[in-house]
């Protein structure tokens, strides 16, 4: 029997970029957006339109470029809201607006402060403007998991009746567990008039740590779309993680009646793309896309992988794109080549002048690095995009000493603004009296809530991808650097988070520039 298609509908630009400091440009965007396409995804949800001018651009954008992939913007259940949206994806090929209500008690008396008729009169509204704008139309009752049943179906049907195509049930919070979630979702299904008109979605939260089995769960309960995100990115512990959902369809397909038109082996590529540009890195023991989910440490498991490999490996690590840790290009590289590899990961240049940088950076790299990865490549052009020419603070040299029994030193020389000042400065290890240095010269007064390094690649010579997460005035940003040397990429993924923040560093009258002895 033929099976049914499972509509995946990533939203790692809408829901993912509510994570803390996931803040993306424009351009970043656009590459995930283009990567997501590779990987063959239904729906893509590019931004919230009404939320900024910046939002609202970069669905314009992505609307604009991508051809196989539908694109969608989320709106409130508002007439501006919609209107944005409308506008946004006005040159999209494929569009849907996804417009959204709180249904929960709790959400309609505290945050909305509405009655539930007026609840209902506002989704039935938006429905009817948005497919003004497209006849791809998605309601979604927010905080459906604490929503009484009753209301939750009166509010679908009218949606449905309105002209919804797609009814999305989202547990907001993260709060179900799997056998409840997915009787909800029968229910739904089984009592709504006009249920088998529209296609049923889920979108689960992680804050159990249950999104993945609560989506599946809906799934076998008749959910035909799932929304999901790239490594479980999110608002607070993320949302249904998109590999894990595609590859338990697929490998538990003796379970499942339903199929998705993933390429796999764009899995590893994505979810590599999105942690570099996120500074969101992945913990090594994640499924699908961790460092270790493919590696045997115990010597019965490697026994058992090198007589017959589904003793202990239920799926293939090339399947899911792992084989991309491949040696592509070296010292002797040419520019052509660069360019062509860097085209099939899908970075396109956008100018002659952008592509001799990244190919000078390019050759500094391979006289450090013999071997040159996809991974460092991406690293590279992702490198190129944070730290630009026309950054405020730029990095001129550095230098640290560290010695045992002393505290380490850092003398550190920047470009701000055009004027090179330098400063010196100690600090518990190499890597604080590099920060400390660079506080000392901008004054940023901002909190370092997250330092992390991961190896790009394997090997001692591997480059270190270092993120920093400041916060200033509300306000939180990831910097990212990548250097072989990872006190510089500290320096470098510092400076970076610095530009990012737009601290006014010439208010900073009290700045001393020590120059360095
Ligand atoms: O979690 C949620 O309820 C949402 C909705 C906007 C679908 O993200
Ligand atoms: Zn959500």
């Amino acid at each position: 029997m033929s099976k049914k298609q499972l509509i995946i509908f990533d939203t790692t630009l809408r829901d993912g970029e509510q994570s803390p400091g996931a803040a993306m440009t424009q351009d970043e965007k656009l590459r995930i957006a283009l990567a997501l396409q590779r990987l063959r995804v239904d729906v893509i949800e590019a931004g919230f339109a009404a939320a900024s001018p910046g939002d609202f651009a970069a669905i314009q954008a992505i609307a604009r470029e991508l051809t196989d992939t539908t694109v969608c913007s989320l709106a409130r259940a508002n007439a501006g809201d919609v209107t944005k949206a409308g506008e946004a994806l006005k040159l999209a090929r494929r569009k849907r607006i996804h417009t959204f209500i709180a249904t929960s008690p709790i959400h309609m008396e505290m945050k909305l402060r509405m009655a539930p008729e007026q609840v209902l009169e506002s989704a039935v509204g938006a429905v009817k403007l948005a497919r003004q704008f497209t006849d791809d139309v998605e309601f979604s009752a927010e905080d459906a998991v604490r929503s009484d049943m009753d209301f939750l179906c009166r509010i679908f049907e009218a949606a449905i009746k309105a002209g919804a195509t797609t009814i999305n049930v989202p547990d907001t919070v993260g709060y179900s567990i799997p056998g409840l979630w997915g009787e909800r979702m029968r229910q739904l299904i089984e009592r709504v008039p006009n249920a088998d008109k529209v296609i049923w979605s889920t979108h689960c939260h992680n804050d159990l740590g249950l999104a993945v089995a609560n989506s599946l769960a809906a799934v076998q309960a008749g959910a035909l779309q799932v929304e999901c995100t790239i490594n479980g990115l999110g608002e607070r512990a993320g949302n249904a993680s998109l590999e894990e959902i595609v590859m338990a369809v697929k490998t538990r397909a003796d379970v499942f009646d339903v199929e998705t038109r993933i390429d796999a082996t764009q899995i590893v590529p994505c979810s590599r793309l999105v942690s570099t540009i996120t500074g969101y890195p992945v913990q090594p023991n994640k499924a699908i896309v961790g460092a270790n989910a493919f590696a045997h440490e115990s010597g019965i498991h490697q026994d058992g992988v090198l007589k017959h490999r589904e003793t202990y490996e239920i799926m293939r690590a090339e399947d899911v794109g792992w084989a991309a840790n491949k040696l592509t290009l070296g010292k002797l590289s040419g520019r052509a080549a660069f360019r062509a590899r860097l085209e099939e990961l899908g970075y396109k240049f956008r100018s002659e002048a952008e592509l001799a940088e990244a190919f000078a950076r390019f050759k500094d790299l391979a006289d450090k690095k013999h071997e040159i990865f996809d991974e460092d490549l991406q690293m590279l052009v992702t490198q190129a995009d944070a730290a630009r020419s026309e950054d405020r603070v730029q990095l001129e040299w550095m230098e640290t000493t560290s010695k045992t029994g002393t505290r380490p030193i850092a003398k550190v020389a920047l470009n701000l603004e055009g004027e090179i000042h330098e400063v010196q400065a100690q600090g518990d290890g190499p890597v604080d009296a590099v920060f400390a240095a660079i506080e000392k010269l901008i004054g940023s007064g901002s909190k370092l809530l997250l330092y992390s390094v991961n190896a790009i690649t394997t090997g001692t010579d591997s480059q270190g991808e270092v993120t920093v997460r400041l916060a200033k005035d509300g306000r939180v940003v990831n910097g990212l650097g990548a250097d072989t040397d990872i006190i510089i990429a500290s320096a470098k993924a510092y400076i970076n988070a610095i530009n990012r923040l737009e601290v006014p560093i010439s208010a900073h009258p009290q700045r001393t520039f020590e120059p360095v002895p």
